[in-house]
């Protein structure tokens, strides 16, 4: 099985919660577009009468657009939401934002009754930072500042980049991938958020309450538990 198998059958684990009625979430990222594709498919099957949708990102809207997926405008109050991570602990905390939608996805998911993560279980980590990188969406004109304020908190930071120019995101900010070498994720978040120029970060703590990870054998669902069996 390739990888994107692997997030094809996770996405479909999590897209068979999907409804009649419901309004959605949609995610953004390579395995989010699995699960887009399947309730897509259920759609156009006539499974999922009177479905509404809100997207993550552009690319995740034209491609719910393009399958027929009814968009509505984003007001709260959504049943539920579905998309990737980057990172997942066994309480099921996540770093996301690798594909730079990060703060579109907090403000839809943080909106869902249930939030479902989805991914092949490389994603699987102990604790945040192990593989990823923080992103942190920033204000342009805040760039030198922040980045200064990240290293006061002992971060090294790097500005994302695509194609040698910075990486602009849906909402025309940059990037700041962050590391730290020894760090308490819950007690960084809030102080993260409070500097001035910073839009959002990519920290996802206790906001989903299921996930689905898929490896060679089977796709494991997962609420939040101690430790990885
Ligand atoms: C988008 O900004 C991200 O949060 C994605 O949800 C995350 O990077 C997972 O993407 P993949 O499914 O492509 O790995």
């Amino acid at each position: 099985m390739s990888i994107d198998d692997l997030k094809r059958a996770a996405a479909e684990k999590a897209a068979h919660h999907v409804q009649p009625g419901m309004k959605l979430g949609l995610g953004s990222g390579s395995t989010a577009k699995h699960a887009i594709d399947v309730i897509g498919e259920r759609f156009q099957k006539g499974e999922l009468a009177g479905i509404q949708a809100v997207a993550t990102s552009n690319a995740s809207d034209a491609q719910a657009r393009a399958l027929g997926i009814p968009m509505m405008p984003f007001e709260g109050g959504l049943d539920l939401a579905i998309d990737g991570m980057d990172e997942l602990t066994p309480q099921l905390d996540a770093i996301k934002g690798l594909g730079g939608a990060l703060t579109r996805e907090k403000i839809v998911e943080a909106r869902a009754d249930l939030l479902i993560l989805i991914a092949d279980d490389s994603k699987k980590v102990t604790t945040l930072g192990e593989k990823s990188p923080l992103p942190i969406e920033v204000i342009p004109l805040a760039e030198a500042v922040v980045t200064r304020e990240l290293e006061q908190l002992g971060a090294t930071v790097s500005l994302r980049t695509h194609d040698d120019a910075p990486f602009i995101t849906d909402n025309h900010n940059i990037i700041l991938d962050c590391r730290w070498q020894t760090w308490q994720p819950h007690d960084l978040a809030p102080i993260i958020t409070a500097i001035p120029g910073v839009v959002e970060h990519g920290l996802f703590l206790g906001m989903a309450k299921l996930a689905y990870l898929a490896s060679e054998d089977s796709v494991i669902e997962l609420e939040p538990r101690e430790a990885w069996s």
